[in-house]
């Protein structure tokens, strides 16, 4: 890759140029990834985030939850993401009690995702309740995502994965929270799961980039996690998730293919077969 004389590539996605995209009305696609040979393939595409999630524990490992995610975990994903080099803004979740128990254990494990796991920003998730985090995080200098709406963290307080900020009340709290995330200095903040229209009216109302999954098509980018959009992940399909391929059916196919060819002796061929040499 080449690098400009500060040492990046010249057109590495930073956190600046995300905010520069909301200024100049660009839309901002962003997805999860979790490994090096998917980091490869959304690079090449040219996906501006590469979120690398807690939703890890879901798709990944197979959990029922994002909650037992540890900080090991998302270093260690990270890590595989970095070494695709991506063009792409690295941002990695802070995982659940990495940053709510106090705000000195906040600054300590988003330093640890930057520093051992190479993230280039973290995300965490809540608005008004995590305020000082961010605002101490952003002043080590580690950018922050926020991420306001269904919380996925927040699993037991919502009683499951609801659309949030549907009443008066819940939008005044989602307002409420967007606007602490953005006087913390977040350089974005992800909008999950709330209606289309207040999306819209947050979006229009705040200086930072709104990441929407779940919240219409006003947000100034998008965020899907990867294995629900390429149907590689088959527990549950959300209503805002648009899958562009089956990929769960392509690998379905292919293996079965293997497993036939194995069992009758058609696999190995001769093209795939060592001999002694001459
Ligand atoms: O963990 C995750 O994948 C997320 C989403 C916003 C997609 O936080």
């Amino acid at each position: 890759m080449p690098q400009g004389a500060e040492g990046m590539a010249k057109d590495k996605i930073t956190v600046p140029r995300i905010r520069q995209m909301k200024a100049e009305g660009e839309k901002i696609a962003a997805l999860t990834a979790y490994d090096y040979g998917m980091a490869k393939i959304l690079d090449r595409c040219k996906v501006d985030i590469l979120l690398v999630g807690d939703s890890v524990g879901m798709v990944f490992a197979g959990l029922s939850n994002t909650l037992s995610v540890t900080v090991e975990q998302m270093i260690y994903h990270t890590q595989a993401v970095g070494r695709a080099r991506p063009r792409g803004l690295i941002v990695t979740d802070m995982p659940f009690m990495s940053y709510q128990v106090s705000v000195s254990q906040a600054k300590e494990n988003a330093g640890r995702l930057i520093k051992e796991g190479g993230a280039e920003a973290v995300k965490l998730e809540g608005g008004l309740a995590v305020r000082e985090a961010i605002e101490e995080i952003v002043a080590m200098d580690v950018p922050v995502m926020g991420h306001v709406g269904l919380t996925p963290q927040s699993i037991h307080r919502m009683g499951g994965y609801q659309v949030q900020g549907r009443s008066p009340d819940q939008a005044k709290k989602i307002w409420a929270d967007v606007l602490a995330v953005q006087q913390a200095g977040a350089f974005s903040v992800v909008l999950e799961g709330i209606p289309s229209h207040l999306a819209q009216e947050i979006t229009a109302g705040v200086d930072i980039p709104t990441i929407g999954i779940g919240a219409g098509l006003h947000c100034d980018g998008q965020v899907l996690v990867v294995n629900d959009m390429l149907g590689y992940f088959e527990e549950f399909k959300p209503k805002f998730v648009k899958c562009y391929t089956e990929l769960g059916e392509v690998i379905a196919r292919a293996v079965a293919d293997y497993v036939a060819e194995v069992k009758q002796g058609e696999f190995p061929g001769e093209e795939h077969s060592f001999h002694y040499s001459r």
